[in-house]
């Protein structure tokens, strides 16, 4: 079975990579950009849904700007909750399965070890409480929704840690990480892969199947956005990498709280799916490669 997918969002990181790695699957993909479905106004993304026939729609399109939506509440609301729900409505009990995309910032990072499904959430930022308000609105009106919570998601386009610290060391100056915080780093390609390798399974599950619902998303490990960094650097530099010196959160004031250990147990996702995710560092080592061999070619 060839499965439509009705796709939001064109240009982020897990957008990117759903169009990019459609070719191994049996999918054929309807992409909607910003300019075609704007998220800051739903009755304009909602038409988008009646008018298309899809097995199957996948929200890869989000407000991801967590410092910004402090001062950006409403159009974060609108478009990680609102927006979503309304799309969620459209389709309706009977119709497609929906897929959503939410972050480990529904929780304050203060439990002391990884996160499960059932694990009461408790936002410390604007960002955070618009994604589980989103999330909840949308179990509420298409029970045969999913909702994949993921956390630190990478790859070699757009804006994020891994460009960030290449960046960085490059410019061969002193760099302190922040070494309190921790979390669970993802690959965008992988989250693209496992949610088009379900595509099919979705599409014929019926409501009430254990495939839908909350699931936890990332890949193996736990590491602080400084491990990380060394990670990255041992990996792309080997024994040309910096030393990364310690950060504190206290040190860096933002405008939005993070959690401190938002870390995901991705337990549930695994027995469900029968999946394996592998650690982090597999997967950043593609990124990096990637990443080193455009520089090759653009030189
Ligand atoms: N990045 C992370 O570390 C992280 C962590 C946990 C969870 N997540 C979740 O994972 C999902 C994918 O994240 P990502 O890293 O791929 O995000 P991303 O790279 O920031 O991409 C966001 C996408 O949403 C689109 N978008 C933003 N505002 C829109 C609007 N008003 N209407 C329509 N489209 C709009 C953007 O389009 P434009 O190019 O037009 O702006 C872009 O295509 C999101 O749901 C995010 O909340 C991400």
């Amino acid at each position: 079975m060839t499965v439509r997918v009705l796709q939001f969002g064109v240009t982020g990181q897990l957008a990117r990579e759903l169009l990019a790695q459609a070719k191994d699957f049996d999918v054929e993909i309807t992409a909607l950009s910003r300019a075609d479905a704007d998220f800051a106004n739903p009755q304009a993304v909602v038409q988008r849904v009646r008018d298309a026939k899809a097995d199957l729609v996948v929200l890869a399109a989000a407000y991801t700007a967590v410092d910004l939506a402090e001062t950006e509440r409403d159009l974060a609301f609108k478009v990680n909750a609102e927006t979503p729900a309304a799309v969620a409505a459209a389709l309706g009990p009977d119709g497609p399965p929906l897929v959503q995309v939410s972050t480990d910032y529904v929780f304050d990072g203060a439990k002391g070890s990884p996160y499960v499904e059932t694990d009461a959430p408790a936002p410390l930022n604007v960002y955070g409480a618009s994604k589980l308000e989103g999330e909840r609105a949308i179990l509420a009106a298409h029970p045969r929704s999913l909702i994949l919570r993921t956390s630190w998601v990478v790859s070699s386009h757009g804006k994020n840690f891994v460009k960030t610290m290449l960046r960085l060391a490059g410019e061969s100056k002193p760099l302190k990480v922040v070494a309190d915080q921790f979390g669970r780093p993802t690959s965008a390609r992988d989250l693209a892969r496992f949610i088009l390798g379900q595509a099919e399974r979705l599409a014929k599950a019926p409501a009430g199947d254990a495939a839908f619902g909350v699931h936890h998303f990332a890949n193996a490990g736990e590491v602080s956005w400084k491990g990380f960094a060394e990670g990255i650097f041992d990996i792309a530099l080997g024994a040309g990498a910096p030393v990364v010196g310690a950060a504190a959160t206290a040190d860096w004031p933002a405008p939005a709280q993070r959690p401190l250990r938002g870390t995901l147990d991705t337990g549930k996702l695994e027995r469900t799916y029968g999946v394996t995710l592998r650690p982090w560092r597999e997967a950043l080592a593609e990124i990096v490669r990637e990443l080193q061999s455009e520089q090759r070619s653009a030189a």
